[in-house]
């Protein structure tokens, strides 16, 4: 299959793309859009044959439900038995928006959706072209990432053509997405709201609207069962092992400096997905080639919006060891801290 990649600058003036991609996804194919978050790989949601294309175009384990994106409240009621008012109250804060709410789910809405699950995840993108192709398709998208199972999740068009070349027909190309990880998972379907996956929906910002919120404890013990059955693969894994070195920034350059002389006297090629101050600080041990970037220093946003393609960086760059500067882990540094901790199976040096 050839795959096709239409940039998009002005929804206005790409009524065929829209028309096109809308008449792929009623037929049950996939068709991978911008959202705000991430690249989505997007079928008919209410149609279980298209969902099972996703799985197959991305290797998918069939027990990690797809989440549903509509285009407004009135598509939301229509797969949604009920909206809990908590949930009611996180959606009238901060949808449109990088967030997905867990609620009862209609029987409209496919086993092949939910893996089974009584609730389906739902989310309104806060992106233009998502929005315009989700009215013209008439149809909730079921979608997920966009990359290959395991792999970063892609936050340009050029990452989803890497991964998802002659297996789809169709990209829409929005440029890059200005939040870079994936929304804020919440099911707010009791007396608390609870995040089970963190995003740039930040746990204080959830607080602020609906008092505390609490974590899924598998978010702390690597041990417990996460709630969003995804959560517990490795993710976002880069091609070398990947290990995090956490401390105050006046003493990670040090930290940083010790383990690359070590590693290298081991025979090890070295990486570093790092700040631009840092990597400005290595700069006369690492080569550039082998430096990835992922934003300033202590800058969140910065970081969050890079993060995967600065892991990226990596699918073409011989390195056999890397190492990453780790953030702070409140605000969205919970969200990052998270993709990080994926990405490097846990593995953390204390600077
Ligand atoms: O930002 C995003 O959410 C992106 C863009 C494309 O919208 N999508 C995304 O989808 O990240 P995906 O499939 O990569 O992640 C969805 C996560 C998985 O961890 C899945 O297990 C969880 O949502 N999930 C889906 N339905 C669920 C449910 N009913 N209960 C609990 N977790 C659920
Ligand atoms: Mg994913």
């Amino acid at each position: 299959m050839q795959t096709k990649l239409v940039k998009i600058r002005d929804i206005a003036a790409a009524p065929d793309a829209l028309t096109e991609a809308a008449a792929i996804l009623r037929d049950g194919g996939l068709v991978a859009f911008p959202t705000e978050t991430v690249y989505g790989l997007g079928a008919n949601g209410l149609d279980a044959a298209a969902c099972a294309a996703i799985y197959a175009a991305k290797g998918r384990p069939p027990d990690n439900p797809l989440i549903l994106h509509a285009a407004d409240w009135e598509m939301v009621r229509t797969i949604a038995r009920t909206v809990p008012p908590l949930a009611e109250k996180i959606m009238a804060a901060f949808c449109p928006g990088p967030v997905t709410l867990i609620l009862p789910k209609k029987p409209v809405v496919p086993d092949a959706v939910t893996g089974g699950l009584d609730t389906v995840g739902v989310r309104l993108p806060d992106n233009d072209i998502a929005r315009a192709m989700i009215r013209a398709a008439g149809v909730p998208i079921a979608a997920p990432s966009a990359n290959l199972s395991g792999r970063p999740s892609p936050t340009t068009a050029t990452a989803v053509l890497a991964d998802m070349a002659g297996k789809i027909p169709l990209i829409l190309d929005g440029g890059p997405c200005p939040v870079g990880v994936e929304s804020t998972i919440v099911d707010a379907t009791g007396d608390q709201a609870v995040i089970l996956r963190p995003g740039a929906i930040t746990r204080e910002m959830l607080a602020e609207v609906c008092g505390p919120v609490a974590l899924d404890p598998a978010l702390a013990d690597k041990d417990a069962v996460p709630r969003a059955p995804g959560m517990k693969y490795t993710h976002y894994a880069p091609k070398a092992p990947l290990t995090l070195i956490a401390g105050p920034p006046t003493r990670l350059a040090v930290a940083f400096r010790r383990e690359i002389r070590r590693l290298e006297s081991a025979g090890e090629t070295v990486g570093l997905v790092v700040s631009r101050e840092l990597a400005t600080a290595l700069a006369d041990l690492v080569p550039t080639s082998r430096v990835a970037v992922y934003g300033r220093q202590g800058d969140l946003p910065d970081i969050a919006a890079h993060l995967y393609e600065a892991l990226r960086h990596f699918d073409h760059q011989p390195a056999t060891a890397l190492l990453g500067e780790a953030t702070a882990t409140d605000g969205l540094g919970l969200a990052v801290m998270n993709r990080l901790g994926k990405a490097s199976g846990g593995r953390m040096i204390k600077a």
